[in-house]
């Protein structure tokens, strides 16, 4: 199944006012990274962030918790293992055990009712915690747009999980990686918009100012010169490291992606780094014996070839593809195939026919053409990805 690709940047992200204060919750200490960080103190008032609009909801489902489905009650973990993904790493006590370890329970969180990211499984909003001592911590809080969708929450609870984990046993900061800090699961219920009788799990994690789709489109605007990167060489090189960096953490947690596009990557200005996130279609290497294409979510401008030509499943090559697109979108400031999506006669068989043919870099606009030609180094990187195909360890010598 394809999600429909965005043909135009929609103004729908509002960075929040606050630069980005790491957490100041505690928690286990080899549970998502939280005790480790360092916090990093912001002079910042509540009323820089707080919205007019607030909600409390509570994220206390501790011991003697009930959760009221319908009419009926049920207990906690019945209630955790009906909405579980299945998996072949681990059996379903295992996964439970796992989700126990993410649970954010000692706090409440006051939530903006302002959507900052919309996709096309969850809504995302800013949210504060409350009863974490003295600092004030803005964070986001992503939300199932309904039951049926529960299953990716997990999915991508878990999907962080195996990386945070990995992360602690190599001794790496998970600060400095290239991934968005998820601190854990809370649960929202009688939250506007969203079915009051619900109680939907959410994850909590660090909020970032923007998307790399919207900062590109952002930052294309302000160049000094045509020819210019649109988010310039220092951030773009940042990008580059980034992300072969982070696909190097998941072939080592054998973890695919398989929904790498720029919207799914994040920009934290306060380090001047990017943030892999959307874990909700990551799939282990065990999960993904035995699936097939039509398994999978898969954003058609972010393809590689041989998943339309074969109709084959996402793997680390196809992963790496995406990442070169990223690259190429970044570069040029608007989304792969950009030129082919605005026009209006058969633009999606024509799309479809660009992809299996590799043509990405054929069908660019003037403008865009010349940004490449300007960038040499740039534009062999991304050759070597999207042309030449090279691996993970080849490209890493090119850096
Ligand atoms: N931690 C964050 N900080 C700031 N913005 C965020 C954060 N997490 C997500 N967003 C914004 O929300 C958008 C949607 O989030 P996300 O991609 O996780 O949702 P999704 O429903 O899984 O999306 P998709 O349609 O790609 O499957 C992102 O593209 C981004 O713009
Ligand atoms: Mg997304």
């Amino acid at each position: 199944m394809f999600k429909t690709p965005p043909v135009r940047t929609i103004d729908r992200f509002s960075p929040p006012a606050s630069p980005v204060i790491l957490s100041p919750l505690h928690m286990k200490d080899r549970s998502m990274s939280l005790s480790e960080h360092k916090i990093n103190e912001y002079d910042l008032s509540i009323d820089d962030i707080d919205s007019p609009e607030c909600e409390m909801f509570p994220s206390q489902f501790s011991a003697g918790f009930e959760a009221t489905s319908g009419s009926s009650v049920v207990d906690f973990d019945n209630f955790i293992l009906s909405g579980l993904p299945s998996s072949k790493r681990f059996n379903a006590e295992e996964l439970l055990s796992q989700i126990h370890e993410c649970l954010l329970v000692q706090y409440s969180y006051q939530l903006n009712r302002n959507v900052i990211g919309e996709g096309s499984f969850a809504n995302v909003h800013t949210c504060k915690v409350v009863g974490a001592g003295e600092l004030t911590a803005t964070f986001t809080v992503k939300i199932p747009k309904s039951k049926r969708m529960v299953k990716q929450i997990y999915k991508e609870l878990l999907n962080y999980k195996v990386i945070s984990d990995y992360l602690f046993d190599s001794g790496l900061n998970p600060i400095e990686s290239p991934f968005m800090n998820c601190y854990g699961l809370a649960f929202t219920t009688n939250f506007i918009n969203y079915n009051k009788r619900d109680v939907l799990p959410c994850l909590i994690s660090s909020c970032l100012d923007s998307d790399l789709r919207l900062l590109s489109y952002s930052m294309l605007k302000n160049r000094e010169s045509l020819t210019d990167l649109a988010i310039g060489s220092t951030l773009w090189w940042s990008l580059a490291k980034d992300l072969i960096d982070g696909l190097t953490i998941m072939k080592e947690c054998k973890l695919v992606h398989s929904d790498f596009k720029s919207s799914n990557i994040l920009y934290d200005s306060n380090t001047q780094s990017f943030k892999i996130c959307d874990l909700t279609s990551a799939i282990s290497e065990e999960d993904l014996i035995n699936t097939t294409f039509e398994n999978f979510e898969v954003s058609l401008q972010y393809c590689a070839p041989e998943m339309l030509l074969q109709q084959s499943s996402p793997n680390y090559s196809t992963d790496l593809y995406a990442v070169g697109l990223i690259l190429l979108s970044a570069a040029i400031g608007s989304e792969p195939y950009h030129e082919i999506l605005k026009s209006r006669n058969n633009s999606l068989i024509f799309l479809n026919e660009c992809i299996k043919k590799n043509k990405v870099l054929d069908v660019l606009g003037v403008e865009q053409h010349n940004i490449l030609q300007a960038n040499e180094k740039e534009h062999k990187l991304i050759r070597s990805i999207l042309v030449d195909r090279l691996g993970l360890e080849d490209l890493r010598a090119l850096f």
